[in-house]
């Protein structure tokens, strides 16, 4: 039988997001970002950690890309932040601040590390926030714009791939949480749509300065992606599927790979009074800015049902507290599809439907509808983990996901589908975004809890040594039991 292997040159590796790890917030010239005071915000009502530390990768940076190298990684998909490079957004430069992600970047490039790198996860600067309320304002773009032609220009001979922004359609599904929102414009739900129209802008210009500047350069957005499958087979339900795709995905794709808005998606905004305010020639600069390839987030699948007309809208739930079942709610949207339990699916303790399938119907459906190469930028278990007495963490169950998750990309990759690289979520334990060090999705474990910050070492996990053998074995080794 052929040995089932992945691609030469597969970019195997793992992910992190700058506020998320890096902790420093306020070190060396870097001002707060939006997510340093919504996370404080957070913790104040949570009891999670806060953003201040995490797990302090700015100053262990080199202990960490030590243990990647040694883990094999071919890649590190990491973000950098605007705060640390224009601390206020729109004024000077921060040599300091410029100085750490060269020399992330030059270790990683000396240990044979290939850096993927964000240019945008979630953390705008504060300042911009207080001037303006941030991407609410058309002016974010020509500020964004400024900070990434300065990045991109700085770092070109060094990065050849690119990922402009994180997220956008998660950024309109959770706005306050991923945004500092004034309490006066919360209940403004078409601001949602006006913020991503604003970020669409500044992808395409972005994806415009990677062709622009950076010899052979590779640039795309990274999208948190569900495939939405039908509840049932009524007819109604898989129109429903189809709308909540429309909205929550292809509202999205279409104008990365298309240059223009998804017709059914934008009609059900238009009318609700929801449709974002295009300007002349914006959708020029959109079609300008061509992506290469699409980076997916992917850890579930959803399932959506036709939805009466005179329910509430609502959006997506959490679970706090981590126990299966206590998800808060899931979103409404009347007369066009509403989100529900899949009873096909078990989930992780905080409800997230564990569907490793959903990982070749995704790439192979995506493949199909725009023919580009596709990247997974994340990927992974949040569970809770114990170190033990012998300094291991046993997490077969992070194993047993992404071994299977493995295994339905190999799929894909054997039906046709280009995938270039498989980032999982994360390289080391970091602040969850909803749910503190509670979750966590590290190869490597980080010692500290919420409260207490305690040294900071790394532990690899059994999920490290497990991956090893996988990337010494170019995938290989993922058809062992
Ligand atoms: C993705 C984000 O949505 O999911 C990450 O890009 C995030 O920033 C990850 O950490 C997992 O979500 P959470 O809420 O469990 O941290």
């Amino acid at each position: 039988m052929l040995e089932r292997k992945f691609p030469e040159g597969f970019l195997w590796g793992a992910s992190t997001s700058a506020y998320q790890c890096e902790g420093a917030a306020l070190e060396d010239g870097k001002m707060l970002s939006q997510q340093d005071v919504e996370s404080s915000q957070y913790a104040k009502r949570t009891g999670f950690a806060d953003a201040s530390v995490t797990s302090d990768h700015y100053h262990r940076y080199k202990e960490d890309i030590r243990l990647f190298k040694e883990l094999g990684m071919k890649s590190y998909r990491f973000s950098i932040a605007w705060s640390r490079i224009i601390p206020d957004g729109d004024g000077e430069i921060n040599e300091k601040g410029v100085a750490y992600y060269r020399a992330l970047i030059d270790e990683c490039i000396a240990n044979g590390i290939e850096p993927i790198v964000t240019l945008y996860h979630y953390d705008l600067p504060m300042a911009l926030v207080e001037k303006y309320d941030g991407w609410i304002s058309r002016q974010s773009v020509k500020d964004f714009e400024r900070y990434a032609r300065f990045v991109i220009e700085t770092f070109k001979y060094k990065v050849k791939y690119w990922l402009t922004i994180n997220e956008q359609s998660i950024i309109v599904q959770f706005w306050d949480r991923k945004n500092i929102v004034r309490d006066e414009l919360k209940g403004n739900d078409q601001l949602r749509f006006q913020m991503n129209h604003h970020m669409n802008l500044a992808h395409a210009i972005a994806c415009k300065l990677v062709h622009e500047l950076v010899p052979g350069g590779k640039v795309g957005a990274a999208l948190g992606y569900s495939p939405i499958y039908a509840a049932s087979c009524k007819p109604q339900d898989a129109i429903a599927a189809m709308n909540a795709h429309d909205l929550k995905n292809s509202f999205y794709l279409d104008i990365y790979f298309k240059g223009h808005y998804n017709k059914a998606a934008f009609r059900y905004l238009e009318k609700n009074g929801l449709a974002p305010v295009i300007e002349n020639g914006d959708m020029d600069i959109i079609r300008a800015g061509e992506s290469d390839f699409l980076a997916l987030n992917y850890y579930n699948s959803e399932a959506a049902k036709a939805c009466p007309d005179d329910v509430a809208r609502s959006w997506a739930g959490y679970n706090l507290t981590g126990k299966k079942g206590d998800m808060s709610g899931y979103e409404t949207h009347p007369g066009f599809y509403q989100i529900c339990k899949n009873p096909e699916l078990d989930t992780t303790d905080w409800d997230w439907a564990i569907d490793p399938d959903g990982m070749e119907y995704i790439l192979r459906d995506l493949y199909t509808r725009y023919n580009k190469p596709l990247m997974i930028t994340e990927n992974g278990l949040g569970a809770y983990d114990t170190l033990t007495e012998d300094g291991r963490v046993h997490d077969d169950a992070r194993i047993d996901y992404i071994k299977k998750h493995l295994r339905a990309m190999y799929r894909a990759i054997d039906a046709g589908v280009e995938v270039i690289s498989y980032n999982p979520w994360s390289a080391i334990d970091l602040l969850s975004t909803s749910n503190g060090y509670k979750k966590r999705y590290g190869l490597i474990y980080v010692d500290r809890t919420d409260d207490d910050v305690k040294e900071l070492k790394r532990y690899p996990k059994d999920s490290y040594y497990w991956y090893q053998k996988v990337i010494a074995t170019n995938g290989a080794s993922i058809w062992e039991d």
